[in-house]
């Protein structure tokens, strides 16, 4: 794995950091790298979705949930860290009205796929507080925020799109995938299974679809809704 320079890693809020590395980078929207910032413990990089990407760097955008991201918050500016991909298959670019819908930490792939896909709106629900409002605002068309009780599903009115590619909690993404059924709307959804290889060799973060068990790293994270069994 190559090494790269911290050059942002700051808290935006609801337990997540903004962190971005210097250096040219590649990646699709949905896609992800695989991430370290030790040594040999925990044993497992850590997959997490590409945020943004211009000329100069790559951000992510993470929520701390355990050892290994507790570490990646502790990361200083001009500190190094490991750094490798990008893997998986993203979203298609599509065309239309295009609604990008995000639940907590699935807020993150969106604001790479707001800045490829003209014509979009986002729907980002949150537990107490909104995070990076005014950035999804530079890149959307409209931006809609849920908060607590409220969910992104409550405020989606999902005929006005002819698209919703979502990221998110397992339940919000199933419920997403049922208010498509029988409109003309179309959905993709990012799975957020548990990874631990990221490359399609230990099967942890297998998933099933109408066309069998898939590997979530490799064939995914992305896949229509209509082909996911939840
Ligand atoms: Fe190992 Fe997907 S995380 S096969």
């Amino acid at each position: 794995m190559n090494m790269y320079k911290v050059i942002e890693n700051r808290y935006v809020g609801e337990d997540m950091y903004l962190l971005r590395i210097e250096g040219k980078f590649e990646g699709k929207m949905g896609q992800f790298y695989m991430l370290r910032a030790w040594d040999k413990f925990p044993l497992l990089s850590r997959p997490i979705s590409i945020h943004d990407i211009d000329e100069n760097s790559i951000s992510f955008l993470y929520k701390v949930v355990g050892e290994g991201t507790q570490i990646l918050s502790k990361v200083k500016v001009s500190e190094t860290i490991k750094l490798e991909g990008p893997y998986g298959n993203g979203y298609e670019k599509v065309q239309g009205k295009v609604a990008l819908v995000g639940g907590g930490i699935g807020v993150a792939p969106l604001y790479l796929v707001a800045k490829n896909i003209e014509n979009c709106d986002a729907y980002l629900g949150f537990r107490k507080e909104a995070i990076l409002e005014e950035e999804y605002k530079e890149v959307c068309n409209e931006v809609h925020i849920a908060i607590g009780d409220k969910f992104v599903t409550d405020i989606l009115d999902i005929e006005k799109y002819d698209y919703i590619l979502a990221c998110g909690p397992t339940p919000m993404m199933e419920k997403l995938v049922k208010m498509t059924e029988g409109t003309n709307t179309k959905i993709m959804v990012s799975l957020e299974n548990h990874m631990a290889c990221g490359v399609g060799a230990c099967l942890v973060c297998t998933c099933k679809t109408q066309f069998g068990n898939k590997k979530t790293c490799k064939d995914g994270p992305v896949f229509w809704g209509e082909d996911v069994i939840f």
